[in-house]
């Protein structure tokens, strides 16, 4: 975290401005690291909505509150999901990283009122269509084919090996892709390529691709339906055109697969460091439901969400907001509010937190039941196979990744007794 301070730069905005004085900047591995202290250290200094600065010191709002998140997110007549409406737009450089996430597309997610109540009503009911016990036993399919790719060698890198390609297969399973055919495994090369891109990838030509891909599937169960997501959304009676279903199941696609890899991870990293969880007296882990719900409290995998913007002037914890100013949802910062954690400890049994956000662009009804199977199963299924599994580097050597929006870890090397292949 850097505190910006003393004369304003050329280009700084008015006063009002989030940027103005001593807004803080949102990046740096320190903040990832331990994101509490932030929270606690940016709730001291300004209450419940924080002036911050994204990258290129672009000005925001981040909402810190359990209440302003609730607030904010329940009130999308005032704080609306379509980005065209940010006043920064003329200081927004064609190569900000954040380009991806806050540059308009005509998806479900930039949608607003009656149209975006089309778009996600379809997508719930298409979701509420996924059978959950044959998503389990296609979990567990998955999950052992790549357990197999690894367990012969007593040693595995659990990100890269099993907690991403897991989530994304389960995501592409259920809107249709057949699986272990070459065409579904281009696409997850792809969706990776896109959506966690490393060192050599190009990740414009590789959305290309899953556009093309998708396109595809869409024309293909035209011609055939089948049971599957893509097939519900086509014979929904809103009648969504092939454009619009192609754009918002790449979204689907892609709001489900970053977070409920990480929450794999971190409630895997969780299992294994926490001695709370570690093998109880009759050889039985102590309740994966539990870590997965202690996780979602205390290391939810969207940490930030960007976000919304003031559909005009407005007030929100004492702060004013400027029509068109972007504000980000603080969601991990609002779980471990005090207010709603009156001398307590955070994390609970219930499920209250705001991880899958809130109000009329909440994480779609079936999602996070369908995201719980997936979790669930991919956990249970790798502790089962590899009993002995254990960290294989000491705890505190596990590192965070660098960003202030997705928490999971950049690696979780573990080890176990090799199975005979
Ligand atoms: C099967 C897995 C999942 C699917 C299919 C899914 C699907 C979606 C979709 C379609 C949206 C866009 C909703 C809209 O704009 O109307 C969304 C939003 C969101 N999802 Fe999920 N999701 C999944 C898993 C998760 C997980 C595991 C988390 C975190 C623990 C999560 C957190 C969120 C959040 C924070 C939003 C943003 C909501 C907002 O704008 O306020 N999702 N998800």
């Amino acid at each position: 975290m850097t505190e910006v301070t003393g004369p304003a730069a050329p280009g700084t905005p008015p006063p009002g401005c989030p940027a103005h004085g001593d807004a803080v900047r949102l990046g740096g591995l320190e903040y990832q690291q331990t994101p509490f202290e932030l929270y606690r250290d940016l709730r001291g200094r300004y209450g419940s909505v924080a002036p911050v600065l994204l990258d290129g010191d672009v000005p925001a709002w981040l909402v810190l509150g359990y209440s302003e998140v609730s607030y904010v997110t329940a009130h999308d007549e005032l704080f609306a999901r379509d980005s065209r409406r940010w006043n920064q737009w003329d200081r927004i450089p064609a190569d900000w990283p954040l380009l991806p996430f806050v540059g308009y597309q005509p998806s479900v997610l930039f949608t607003e009122g009656a149209e975006h109540r089309r778009r996600a009503g379809v997508i719930t009911e298409a979701l509420e269509g996924v059978d959950q016990f044959e998503l389990g036993r296609e979990c567990v399919h998955i999950a052992d084919q790549l357990i197999a790719s690894f367990s012969g060698r007593g040693t595995a890198e659990l990100m890269s090996a099993y907690t991403h390609p897991l989530a994304m297969r389960a995501a592409v399973h259920m809107v249709g892709m057949p699986a272990g055919t070459a065409d579904t495994e281009a696409l997850v090369e792809d969706l990776r390529m896109s959506l966690d891109t490393a060192e050599g990838d190009d990740p414009v030509a590789a959305y290309g691709r899953v556009g093309e891909r998708v396109h595809r599937l869409v024309t293909e169960r035209r011609a055939r339906p089948a049971a599957d997501v893509t097939s519900r959304m086509l014979e929904h009676p809103a009648g969504l055109t092939d454009e619009e279903i192609v754009q918002d199941l790449i979204s689907v696609i892609a709001a489900a697969q970053q977070p409920t890899a990480n929450w794999i991870c971190n409630t895997l990293r969780l299992l294994l460091t926490d001695e709370r969880f570690a093998l109880n007296v009759s050889g039985g882990r102590l309740s994966v439901g539990q870590a997965l719900n202690e996780v979602l409290w205390l290391d939810t995998p969207t940490q930030n969400f960007i976000g919304r913007w003031a559909v005009r002037d407005t007030q929100l914890g004492g702060r004013h907001i400027r029509a068109g100013d972007c504000l980000v949802l603080g969601l991990a910062a609002a779980n471990s509010d005090p207010q709603i954690w009156p001398g307590a400890e955070v994390g609970s049994e219930n499920s209250a937190h705001l991880s899958f956000s809130n109000g009329e662009h909440r994480c779609p009804y079936p999602a996070p039941l369908l995201a719980d199977v997936i979790a669930r199963t991919a956990v249970e299924t790798l502790l089962e196979r590899l009993p002995d599994l254990v960290l294989a580097v000491d705890p505190k050597e596990l590192t965070w990744r660098p960003s202030v929006w997705m928490r999971g870890l950049t690696a979780l090397p573990v080890q176990f007794t090799p199975v005979a292949q």
